[in-house]
């Protein structure tokens, strides 16, 4: 063998190792690892004792709780979204909806002069805070078929306010619950 031939095979190899080197440098800017985001192995997750079980102590704040905290003068603030339809004043029309000055224990549907709905007239007993609660929440899920034609309050500490609010339109508000 001579020292041309040992030279190609020399070069062959040195070409080959490079070759290695260069692909190793291109994979790693490739698959870029280093140490993991999070060490160790990803078991499940801990059953949740009871799902849902913060929401529903979230939404679970009894009225009369939340009614002891309202706010009247910010629930006199949102009703003016109820003031297109409904007079708040002593001895206020009805207009498109009944008047609510007493609204607070007065027969549900029992306003005479007002055309109510079946929904609300066969509905029967008083506005009590819990009902007042109920149908400001969602209307037609409190008397389906009604005519009031607004979509509910889902914040019940909103609707504490406005509760509140209804309760100081009286010459004497009723106890609070
Ligand atoms: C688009 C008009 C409209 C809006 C807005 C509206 N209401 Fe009414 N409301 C009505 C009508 C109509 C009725 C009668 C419903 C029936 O007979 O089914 C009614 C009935 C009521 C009653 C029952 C009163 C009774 O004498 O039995 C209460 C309480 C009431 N509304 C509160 C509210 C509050 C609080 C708001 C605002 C958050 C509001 N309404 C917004 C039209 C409206």
């Amino acid at each position: 063998m001579d020292s041309f031939e040992l030279n190609k095979i020399a070069g062959a190899v040195l070409g080959s190792l490079l070759f290695l080197m260069g692909l190793g440098i291109v994979s790693d800017a490739v698959f870029q690892h280093g140490p993991p985001k999070k060490a160790g192995y990803d078991l499940p997750a801990a059953e949740e004792s009871a799902p849902g079980a913060a929401t529903a102590a979230a939404a679970a704040v009894p009225l009369p709780e939340l009614l002891a905290k309202a706010d009247a003068k910010k629930g006199e603030g949102l009703m003016k979204a109820c003031a297109s339809c409904h007079s708040f004043d002593k001895g206020g029309a009805n207009k498109v909806g009944p008047a609510l000055y007493g609204v607070v224990n007065r027969q549900i549907g029992g306003l005479a002069g007002f055309a109510y709905s079946d929904a609300l007239k066969t509905k029967g007993g008083p506005w009590t805070y819990a009902a007042l609660d109920a149908f400001i929440a969602n209307p037609k899920g409190f008397a389906s078929g009604t005519k009031m034609a607004y979509g509910g309050e889902k914040d019940h500490t909103r609707r504490a306010d406005m509760i509140a609010y209804m309760r100081s339109l009286a010459d004497t508000p009723a106890p609070l619950p």
